[in-house]
This record gives structure tokens, C-alpha cells and sequence, in this order.
């Protein structure tokens, strides 16, 4: 058993997490969102220097959390990729600062990773196969999994454009809602009725072909909202059911064709309400086991770090190298990233 302090600074949360034998013992987090806000959007500067700031006390009150000095842990995981670039490297630059002082290995970890293994530290190890729906502020994609410190991750399909994050991001600035507009699109639907306006399900019916696209619903709605008026609750529960229908359609289709038994689905959006009952539902229906993290470990953390570490150190992974680098549109093949700064 190893214990792991992660770091996570890829967007606009600090994230701290310590872990030990698939489990949390400690964890901070500091978001920078109320900085961005009235950007509608991520500022990367802002970002960085915010991370700057909150590093040190969230990695204290992590460890005071865990109820162990910095001299406990046996190794150090950070994310190294993707991300915004000065963001990245902020946390990079810590981590390697808490490894050298302490000399411990450090072990560069690809975000996406770290979202599916979050769901490992709330339902215990993956079984040995597993498709992972990925839906974040940058990415949505349906991955088959092996051992995920061991194995390549197979891509069954990706967007092709915008990502089911960004989709939500995009409709609720159209609609008035606050920045982030995930959890305000999922709030103002509660009040909705999902069937007022039918918007289109791109690629719905394209069988084995697992990719995504969301920039013609964002067209759609935007289209609508300009022939107003329009009741907002409704239009944001009509748009979240088409979303959620194409994304758990095509999760729960992958399973089938891969002969897979276990879904996985993991990163921001995996908080959202309705994805949650209607992959639970879809997934009942064709005997599939559905896990998907409890909301605080959907979203950007440490602890999701962490626990990619602790998989690494199991699978004795090789450390990365200490100029090791932030790779800010790393490709998802492999759970552990390494590569040296050129
Ligand atoms: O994984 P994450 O925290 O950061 C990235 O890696 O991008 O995901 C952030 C994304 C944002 O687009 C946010 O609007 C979305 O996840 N999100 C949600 C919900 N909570 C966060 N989308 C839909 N419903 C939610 N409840
Ligand atoms: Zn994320």
C-alpha cells in the first residue's frame, strides 16, 4: 500500500487529494470560477495565478485532513495533461517542488485518467473490462478499458466537436444562465417540462459508429431562443434530454457491442441529474452495471490524481522524470504521462 498526495490544476480548481489503498484520507479543493464568471469562461492567466495562491494551503489542510506530516507520503502524481497550459504547469511545478523536498517519485497523470479512476475511491477496483463514458468541459468520449495503469485505453468514439460540457456551458450563456452552465442548465430543468421542444439527437441512429456531436443542438437552441419568447426551464430540460439520450443510447449500445457488463461514467457532467436516472434506467434494462462517482468526485479534484497514482505505483509503473512536462493537448492512450520537456 502507497500513500499518494495528487495534484490537479488543469482548469480553474486547485485540487489536493491524498489516497492510500483506494481510498481517500484527505482533500482540498479552491475554485477560481467566481473569478471567471463575468468572462463567461476560463481565463487561463487568472486560472494560473489563482492555483499560485491556493497550492500550499490546500495541500496543508489535505494533509491535516489525512492526519499525516508530508514525510508519510510515498509518492507524489500529478496532472500533467490536458489542460491549460500555465494552469498545468502551476501544479506541476508544485508537485515536483513536495517530491524533490521529500524525495519521492513523481508520476505525470492524464486528467481523463483520473476521472474514471475517481470512481474507483467511492465503488472500489474496475472489473478487468469496462466502457467508460467520459463527459467533461473537453471532452466526451466513449473508452473501452482494460487495467487501466496496464493497458492502452481503446477509443470507441469521440466528439467531433464540441464537447457535452461545453454544449452546457454554451446553452446556458444563449439562455441568461450563469457561468458554469452545467449545474445551471440541470437546476432550471428540475422546473421544465423535457418534452416541450424536441431537439435534434445528432448521430443517434448511426449503429456501431460511437462518436458525438454537439454543435447542431447549440444551433438548434439558439435558433429557438431567437424566435422567442421562451420559457427558459423549458427549453433547458428539453436541450439536457436530448443530450442525455444520445449519451447514454450510445454508452449503453458500446457495452452491448463489446460484450462489456460494466459502465463507467465519469467527469463533470456525470454530476448532472437526469444522465445519472437515465443511464440508470437504460442500464437496468439491458443488465448493465452502472457506477458512477457520487457528484464532488465527478468534478475536477485531487483525489482522482491520486488514486492514478496509486494504480501506477501497483502496477509498477516507471516515476516520470523530473523535467517532466505539461502537455496541454495530450491524446488519451495511456493513463500515466511522461514526457520530458524539450
Ligand atoms: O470535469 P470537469 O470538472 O472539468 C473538465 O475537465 O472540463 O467538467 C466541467 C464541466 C463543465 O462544462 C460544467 O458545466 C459541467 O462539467 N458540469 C455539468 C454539471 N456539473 C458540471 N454539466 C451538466 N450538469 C451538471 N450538474
Ligand atoms: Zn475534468
Amino acid at each position: 500500500m502507497a500513500i499518494v498526495l495528487g495534484i490537479e490544476t488543469s482548469c480553474d480548481e486547485t485540487g489536493v487529494g491524498i489516497v492510500a489503498d483506494g481510498r481517500l484520507l484527505g482533500a482540498a479543493l479552491s475554485s477560481s470560477m467566481d473569478e471567471h464568471a463575468r468572462f463567461g469562461g476560463v481565463v487561463p492567466e487568472i486560472a494560473a495565478r489563482a492555483h499560485l495562491e491556493a497550492m500550499v494551503p490546500c495541500v496543508r489542510a489535505a494533509f491535516e485532513q489525512a492526519g499525516i506530516s508530508p514525510s508519510g507520503i510515498d509518492a507524489v502524481a500529478v496532472t500533467s495533461g490536458p489542460g491549460l497550459a500555465t494552469a498545468l504547469q502551476t501544479g506541476l511545478a508544485a508537485a515536483k517542488a513536495y517530491a524533490l523536498a521529500l524525495d519521492r517519485p513523481l508520476y505525470g497523470v492524464h486528467h481523463l485518467a483520473g476521472h474514471v479512476a475517481a470512481d474507483t475511491l467511492e465503488h472500489g477496483p474496475l472489473p478487468p473490462r469496462s466502457v467508460a463514458l467520459a463527459v467533461s468541459g473537453g471532452h466526451t468520449s466513449l473508452l473501452l478499458l482494460g487495467d487501466l495503469a496496464r493497458d492502452p485505453i481503446v477509443h470507441l468514439g469521440d466528439t467531433r466537436d464540441d464537447a457535452a460540457g461545453e454544449a452546457f456551458d454554451k446553452i446556458a450563456r444563449i439562455l441568461g444562465l450563469p457561468y458554469p452552465g452545467g449545474p445551471a442548465v440541470d437546476a432550471s430543468a428540475r422546473d421544465g417540462d423535457r418534452d416541450a421542444i424536441r431537439f435534434p439527437r445528432a448521430m443517434l441512429g448511426s449503429g456501431y459508429d460511437f462518436s458525438f456531436s454537439f454543435s447542431g443542438i447549440k444551433s438548434a437552441v439558439a435558433r429557438h431562443v431567437e424566435q422567442g419568447p421562451v420559457r427558459v426551464p423549458d427549453v433547458a430540460a428539453s436541450f439536457q434530454e436530448a443530450v442525455v439520450d444520445v449519451l447514454t443510447h450510445k454508452a449503453v449500445a458500446a457495452c452491448l457491442a463489446h460484450d462489456v457488463d460494466t459502465l463507467v461514467i465519469v467527469g463533470g457532467v456525470a454530476a448532472n441529474g437526469r444522465l445519472r436516472q437515465v443511464a440508470a434506467e437504460r442500464c437496468a434494462a439491458a443488465g448493465i452495471t452502472l457506477r458512477v462517482p457520487p457528484p464532488r468526485l465527478c468534478t475536477d479534484n485531487g483525489a482522482m490524481i491520486a488514486a492514478v497514482g496509486e494504480l501506477l505505483i501497483a502496477a509498477d509503473t516507471p516515476p516520470s522524470p523530473f523535467d517532466l512536462a505539461a502537455d496541454p493537448s495530450a491524446p488519451l492512450t495511456r493513463a500515466s504521462l511522461s514526457p520530458r520537456r524539450s
